[in-house]
């Protein structure tokens, strides 16, 4: 049996991180190489290219800055030799930011957000097309969240930058598609990740957050690694320049369920 996605090369940026593990994973096991792109710290990046190549595809760590073009490019210069060229990029590497109010927040710690979750991406999105459309074939996927839609008070960046980042996808697809490239945003609800932790450690913030999701509960990393694969493979061809919300109903304005 061929695999979903034998023979293609996969970046995932934030690549072994909460999502981002469950994505590089996936991926391999669909038969893609993998390459683990992170920042700080390489032993969890280190721990989990092993784990990736004993499923027998390959796989190496990939250190970079993504908020810096000249590290993002040499980052895909060594993909190119070391992995092959890129054929899937997932834009995850992301961060939720310091919760503030917006009069309140520090401008520096705004950007930051902006310049990891928008620059950021558009920075590897570049570089990966770039050599999609000369081959005239490739996926980039950007990890976008509901709160591409939904207001979230205290992280205005990162709504914004999630809200940019969706239509960074559209801009991005209708230009590509002409050289048979898909741009798609895939926007996760609330996952049980690191990032929320504090919220689902605790538990009345875990009873309040399932009281926003209609299906009333978290969802589980593999719930959204499942989809990244299915619209990286040739069974989404038809797919660009949309967001797939993978939320357990959390977009569908739950107060609305009953009444109103
Ligand atoms: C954020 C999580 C949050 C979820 C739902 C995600 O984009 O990263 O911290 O739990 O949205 O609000």
């Amino acid at each position: 049996m061929t695999l979903k996605l034998e023979g293609k090369t996969a970046i995932v940026t934030g690549g072994s991180g909460g999502l981002g593990s469950s994505f590089s994973l996936a991926l391999a096991a669909a038969g893609a190489n993998v390459g683990v792109a992170f920042i700080g710290n390489p032993a969890p990046a280190k721990a989990l290219v092993a784990q990736i190549q004993a499923l027998g595809v390959k796989s190496i760590a990939l250190e970079a800055d993504i908020t810096d073009p000249a590290a993002v490019k040499a980052m895909f210069n060594q993909a190119d030799t070391e992995l092959g060229i890129v054929d899937i990029l997932v834009n995850n590497a992301g961060i939720d930011g310091v919760r503030a109010r917006a009069w309140e927040v520090d401008a520096a710690k705004w950007r930051k957000t902006l310049e990891v979750n928008l620059f950021g991406a558009f920075h590897c999105a570049q570089e990966a097309l770039l050599r999609m459309v000369v081959r005239r074939s490739g996926v980039v996927i950007n990890i976008t969240s509901v709160h591409e839609v939904i207001p979230w008070g205290g992280y205005s960046a990162y709504t914004a930058s999630k809200a940019g980042l969706g239509m960074l996808t559209k801009t991005l697809a209708q230009e590509a598609a002409e050289f048979g490239v898909r741009v798609l945003a895939l926007a996760p609800g609330a996952i049980q990740t690191p990032i929320n932790q504090s919220v689902w450690s605790d538990p009345n913030g875990l009873a309040d957050l399932n009281k926003k999701i209609p299906m009333g509960r978290m969802g589980q990393p593999d719930e959204i690694a499942k989809i990244l694969v299915n619209l990286a493979s040739d069974d989404s061809s038809y797919l660009t320049g949309t967001t797939v919300f993978v939320d357990g109903g959390m977009t569908l304005y739950s107060d609305f369920s009953h009444g109103g």
